[in-house]
């Protein structure tokens, strides 16, 4: 195993946009009289849109037709965007940058693997399209996390091998992929949550280089 390329996910890890996220499938619960909590909204982080809203559906036991479901998204979509498209690049998760610029450094290349269609709005609204060698997002793969689809093609944008690969996830869903990939996994959060990454810490201004070595050992 060596260390050729971190992966990172987007939501929760690199900027703050999962609580965006939750208060717009808030909205759409409410709107639809279910009752949806933040735990709920754990089993959410990580997973496509469609598949979030199965999610939601499920907990307040409704079963619309197909195009009433793409009502339903693409209201939440668009109570998301409002929120986005207020975004600031002060919203950068702390740390993020300076760990990212500290990989670059030391020849390591970086990529983003995430579910979300509207990474490349989110980067161009923070201003950092261009820090990442390789996107891989919800416009390129079709499988939702767990499958490991997005980080096997961010790994092969790459042009690495899966096991010289470490992913960055704030969701169970998003770790489970990571290991589904055949590759290390640092978790970005509690501990109890993500009780299957290698390796937990509670944000990007806690880590560095030096530990992701130390670490993977
Ligand atoms: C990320 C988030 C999920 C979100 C998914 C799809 O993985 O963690 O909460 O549902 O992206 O995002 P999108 O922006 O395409 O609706
Ligand atoms: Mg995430």
């Amino acid at each position: 195993m060596g260390l050729k390329a971190c992966i990172f996910d987007l939501d929760g890890v690199i900027v703050d946009t999962a609580k965006y996220h939750y208060l717009a499938w808030k909205k759409l619960a409410t709107m639809l009289n279910i009752n949806f909590t933040e735990v709920d909204n754990e089993r959410l982080k990580g997973v496509s849109r469609m598949a979030s809203l199965d999610i939601i559906l499920e907990i307040g036991s409704i079963v619309p037709d197909d195009k009433t479901k793409e009502e339903y998204a693409a209201l939440k979509n668009k109570w998301y965007l409002d929120y986005i498209n207020r975004m600031m690049p002060d919203e950068i998760l702390p740390g993020s940058l300076e760990f990212i610029s500290e990989l670059k450094n030391a020849g390591i290349k970086v990529a983003l693997g995430s579910a979300s269609k509207n990474t490349p709005l989110i980067l161009e609204r923070l201003g950092i399209g261009k820090l990442f060698d390789a996107v891989a997002d919800g416009n390129v793969v079709s499988k939702a996390k767990p499958d490991p689809e997005v980080f096997i093609t961010a790994a092969k944008l790459l042009g690495v091998q899966p096991e010289d690969c470490v992913v960055f996830e704030d969701a169970v869903a998003g770790v489970e992929a990571a290991l589904n990939a055949g590759m290390r996994c640092v978790g970005i959060g509690s501990e109890k949550i993500l009780k299957d990454a290698h390796f937990v810490v509670s944000g990007l201004d806690k880590m560095s280089l030096r530990k992701l070595k130390v670490s993977a050992k």
